[in-house]
C-alpha cells in the first residue's frame, strides 16, 4: 500500500452528508450541490436522443471517441468564452473536456509540475488541491487567508512564498468555502507575477457565474487569447446542477492543451460519448442566462437570511465582506465552541467539536473548516444552495442556539 495516500483521510462531507440523510428531521448544510435542477431544455433536448427514447440502436455512438472531448461541446466552450468575455479561443487548439472539474485539477498539476515542485495554494481552500498536490508527491505551500482580506490571497503574500522551486499558482474564486471572490485587479497581478517568474497561474472557477454584486473575473477580462502563463478550469456541475454527468473543461495555451490531453488520454481514452453533445445545446441557449441569474439571485437571497441567522449572540462570527460569491458561508465559532457543552470538546479542532454540537442538539449538518486547512480550524463551513424552507429552519435553528448557550463565555 502507498503510505503516503494512506494517510490522507476519506472525503469527509460525503461522510457527512451521509450520516446526515438517514435522519429526515436533519437538515443537510454539508455537501456542495445546488438544490435545483438542470435547465429543462436538457431534458427536451436529451429526450431526443436516441439512446433514451430506447430506439435507433446504430446510430448510438460506441467507439472511442475524441479524446479532446466532442468538438461541438468544444465550440461551444469557446462561445461561452467569446460571449462572456469577448475572448478569442481555438475550440481545435485550446480546449479540454474532462471527467469533471475535478479531472482539469489533476491535469494542471500532472502537466504544469513534477515531483518536489511546489504548488501555492490558499489556505483554507477546496480540499482536493492539497490532496492531489500531495498524492502526485508535489509540495503544497498553503498561505493562510483572513477575513480582514475577504478570504483573498494578496498579490504581495504570493510573491514572499514564491521561491526557485514554485512551480503552480491554484486559485478558486468565486471560493469554496469561504465565499471570498478576486477582484480582477488580484487576478491580473496574480497573471501578471506569474509571467515575471515564469510559473503557472491556474484559476479553477466552477462557481463564475455565483457572482453576488459586480462580475466574474478571470484572465480574458484584460486579454483575448489564451497565453502559455494561465490556465481555467470549469464545469457543469454547479452552474447547471448536473454533478452527476461529470463534464468539466479547461482551457489553455496550445501547448498545454496538446500537453494534458496526453494525460488526459492515458487516463480515459476519452469520456463518455452519449452526453456531451446534449450539454452542448445549452451552454449557449438564448433562455440560459435568465436561468443563471435566477439561481444565482436566489442562492445571494438564501445566503443573506443566513449570515443574519449565523449571529454573534449564536457564538457566530461572520466577515462583513462575506460571502461574495459561490454557495458557502464560512463563519469562525470560538465563542460559540466555548459556551457549548463540554461533551463536545474531544475533538482535534474547534470546527469539528461545533459541527458535531449541531449536528447532535440542532439537526444541521455543516462541514468542520479544518478539512479546507489549518487556517479554517476554528470556522464551519455552511452550505446555501438548499431549498427555501431548509434555508429558512437552518435559520430558526441557528438563532434558537442563542437560548442554549445563553452569553457566550468569551
Ligand atoms: C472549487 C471546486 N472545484 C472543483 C469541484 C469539482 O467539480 P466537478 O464536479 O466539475 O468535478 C468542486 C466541487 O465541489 C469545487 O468546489
Amino acid at each position: 500500500m502507498n503510505q503516503l495516500i494512506a494517510s490522507i483521510p476519506a472525503y469527509l462531507s460525503k461522510q457527512i452528508s451521509d450520516v446526515v440523510s438517514s435522519d429526515p428531521t436533519a437538515i443537510n448544510l454539508s455537501i456542495g450541490e445546488p438544490y435545483f435542477r438542470p435547465p429543462t431544455l436538457l431534458y427536451q433536448n436529451f429526450s431526443q436522443l436516441p439512446i433514451s427514447m430506447g430506439r435507433d440502436f446504430d446510430s448510438i455512438p460506441h467507439k472511442y471517441a475524441e479524446s479532446r472531448g466532442s468538438l461541438t461541446l468544444r465550440r461551444e466552450i469557446a462561445l461561452w468564452y467569446k460571449r462572456n468575455y469577448g475572448a478569442d479561443i481555438s475550440p481545435e487548439e485550446n480546449v479540454l473536456i474532462t471527467h469533471g472539474a475535478c479531472e482539469a485539477i489533476w491535469l494542471s498539476i500532472l502537466t504544469l509540475t513534477s515531483i518536489g515542485d511546489e504548488v501555492i495554494i490558499a489556505d483554507p481552500s477546496y480540499m482536493l488541491y492539497e490532496t492531489a498536490v500531495k498524492m502526485l508527491g508535489r509540495i503544497p505551500v498553503k498561505i493562510p487567508t483572513s477575513p480582514e482580506n475577504g478570504f483573498c490571497l494578496t498579490v504581495e503574500q504570493i510573491e514572499d512564498a514564491t521561491t526557485e522551486n514554485t512551480k503552480m499558482i491554484l486559485i478558486n474564486s468565486p471560493e469554496n468555502p469561504t465565499g471570498a471572490v478576486y477582484s480582477g485587479q488580484t487576478i491580473k497581478g496574480i497573471h501578471e507575477l506569474a509571467k515575471k517568474y515564469g510559473i503557472q497561474f491556474v484559476h479553477d472557477e466552477v462557481y463564475d457565474t455565483f457572482v453576488f454584486n459586480g462580475q466574474h473575473e478571470n484572465v480574458f477580462r484584460h486579454q483575448t487569447e489564451a497565453d502559455s502563463a494561465s490556465v481555467l478550469i470549469n464545469g457543469f456541475s454547479k452552474k447547471f446542477s448536473m454533478m452527476g454527468w461529470r463534464l468539466g473543461w479547461t482551457v489553455g495555451s496550445k501547448e498545454y492543451i496538446n500537453n494534458a490531453t496526453k494525460v488526459h488520454t492515458n487516463l480515459t481514452l476519452n469520456l463518455g460519448s452519449f452526453h456531451q453533445d446534449c450539454a452542448a445545446t445549452i451552454l449557449n441557449h438564448e433562455s440560459i442566462d435568465d436561468y443563471l441569474r435566477d439561481h444565482v439571485k436566489i442562492i445571494e437571497n438564501n445566503g443573506k437570511i443566513l449570515k443574519s441567522a449565523l449571529r454573534k449572540e449564536s457564538g457566530f462570527m461572520l466577515s462583513e465582506v462575506t460571502p461574495k460569491g459561490a454557495f458557502f458561508l464560512f463563519p469562525e465559532i470560538s465563542e460559540l465552541y466555548a459556551a457549548m457543552p463540554e461533551k463536545y470538546k474531544e475533538s482535534k479542532t474547534k470546527g469539528e467539536g461545533v459541527a458535531q454540537y449541531l449536528l447532535h442538539e440542532h439537526k444541521v449538518a455543516v462541514v468542520p473548516g479544518m478539512i479546507y486547512g489549518k487556517a479554517g480550524n476554528d470556522y464551519i463551513r455552511v452550505v446555501a444552495a438548499v431549498e427555501e424552507d431548509k434555508v429558512n429552519e437552518a435559520a430558526r435553528r441557528f438563532i434558537e442556539i442563542s437560548n442554549f448557550i445563553g452569553e457566550p463565555a468569551l
